[in-house]
């Protein structure tokens, strides 16, 4: 039997239908609202709404939880290859180790990009931040490619495999580009997460010395970044998906979103943040203070989310591999015993628990990644790197569940009609 709820304004009124979710909130589907009442819903940053369906990503911020298709991120940090993560976000189940092998080895094959791509590197100068440089990169990469869009989806797990395969490609070498040093073919012989690092940090002139803590350590991070339901980039890519944009726009579009210091590119403010308390040799709770004089303008990066109203799962797994990482790179313990005072100083205090700010996803990871030997401007791109089989599948998602593009409306407040006015009349 269809819920609903009674919205009454004046003499206007109309039922609005109870949308059901598995877990969590329900929706109050609001349709018939404009054509009933004459008016709209506002909803700034859309905190109240929801802007779709979905069955890939759960998240419940009041416990801090966070599952993929049913399956809760601490089982999947634990048991799972970062591939594996992505076929089952992609295709809703795990896979068998068959269908794992073979899409493994579909990414295998598609790992090398169309040799005149090489000269786009050479294009930008080395001082560029690496995100523009993959946006670019995929955009091009859609020249050389067929660009599935909603009228042919059969095609897009072709799509999706030649992404997943090419991306850690022009991430390397986007890197490699920065340092002016030569780029290096992807090996098939290695894993996927090896590939991608060796490509990083290899040389043509030695063979490349693998370390298992960081190569799984790398690999738990892209699985952690993997999905996250409706974010601020996820969004962006559904957003261009509905206008039958074809996947590689709405991916560099999603990775546009993501470069913002308030999402993706936290995890580069985050370090960029400890290493100024340290230079500065500002104690943590006199940094505190100057956060909370909001006069400073200044926010604890790393800290707060729009759905988490608890720890962050994700940061609680990072924060872990975090002590092993930089017990590798012991010129790296000054900013994590930063990072861990700050947190024990900020959660002690009123200013952040009352507004229910913890550590997120963002605030140990740029820790990692530094220690893994990546420049502070490539974090996000790291980022990038984990969220595409999330992009992926909320783009087919959208396509394959809705053709309606995507419209929001305004309440208009600016000036009432008016007439023109000649310009030695003005002023
Ligand atoms: C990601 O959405 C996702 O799922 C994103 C993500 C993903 O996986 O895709 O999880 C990845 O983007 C994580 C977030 C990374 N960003 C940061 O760490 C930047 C710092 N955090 C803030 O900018 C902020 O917390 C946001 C943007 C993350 C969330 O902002 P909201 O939900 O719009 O909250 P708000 O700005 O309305 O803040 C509510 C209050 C305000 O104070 P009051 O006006 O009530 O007095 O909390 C304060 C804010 O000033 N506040 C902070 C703060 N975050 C919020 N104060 C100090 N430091 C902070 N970090």
């Amino acid at each position: 039997m269809t819920e609903t709820a009674h919205f009454v304004d004046g003499d206007k009124e109309l039922d609005f239908t109870k949308v059901r979710a598995t877990d969590g909130q329900f929706g109050y589907d609001v349709n018939g609202l404009l054509s009933t009442t004459g008016n709209i819903m506002l909803d700034p940053g859309f905190v109240n709404t929801a802007s779709c369906e979905s069955k890939i990503t759960y998240i419940d911020g009041g416990q801090g939880i966070l599952r993929y298709r049913g399956y809760p991120i601490e089982q999947l940090a634990e048991h799972a290859s970062f591939l594996e993560t992505a076929y089952l976000v992609l295709n809703g189940e795990l896979p068998t180790a068959a269908e794992l092998e073979t899409f493994e080895n579909g990414i295998r094959r598609k790992t090398l990009i169309d040799e005149r791509m090489r000269d786009l590197f050479r294009c930008f100068p080395r001082r560029s931040h690496p995100m523009p440089v993959l946006s670019a990169g995929i955009m091009a990469l859609s020249t050389f490619a067929h660009t599935p869009t909603s009228a042919d989806l059969d095609t897009l797990d072709d799509a999706a495999v030649s992404l997943l395969a090419k991306v850690p490609t022009l991430a390397a070498y986007g890197y490699k580009n920065s340092m002016g040093q030569p780029t290096l073919y992807p090996d098939n012989s290695l894993s996927y997460i090896e590939n991608f690092i060796r490509m990083s940090f290899g040389f043509p002139t030695e063979p490349y010395e693998f370390n298992d803590a960081i190569t799984r350590g790398l690999e738990v991070l892209l699985i952690l970044h993997a999905d996250h339901e409706q974010n601020c980039s996820t969004s962006t890519v559904r957003m261009v998906a509905s206008s039958g944009a074809n996947l590689y726009s709405a991916i560099s579009a999603g990775v546009n979103a993501l470069s913002g210091p308030k999402h993706g590119g936290a995890n580069q403010a985050v370090v960029e943040m400890l290493q100024f308390i340290r230079d500065s040799g500002m104690t943590t709770k006199e940094f505190v203070e100057k956060v909370k004089n909001r006069e400073s303008g200044i926010k604890l990066m790393g800290f707060g989310h729009r759905v988490y109203r608890n720890y962050d799962p994700r940061a609680a797994i990072i924060k872990k591999h975090a002590d092993k990482i930089l017990e590798l790179h012991t010129g790296r313990q000054d900013l994590l015993e930063i990072a861990k005072e700050l947190e024990e100083t900020a959660l002690s205090d009123d200013y952040f628990k009352e507004r229910k700010l913890y550590p997120n996803v963002d605030f140990y990871s740029g820790l990692i990644y530094e220690a893994m030997g990546f420049p502070i401007n490539m974090f996000t791109v790291l980022f990038a790197i984990g969220r595409l089989p999330g992009w992926i599948a909320q783009y087919r998602e959208q396509v394959s569940t809705s053709d309606k593009i995507w419209r929001p409306r305004q309440i208009f407040t600016g000036a009432d009609e008016r007439d023109w006015v000649p310009i030695d009349q003005r002023g």
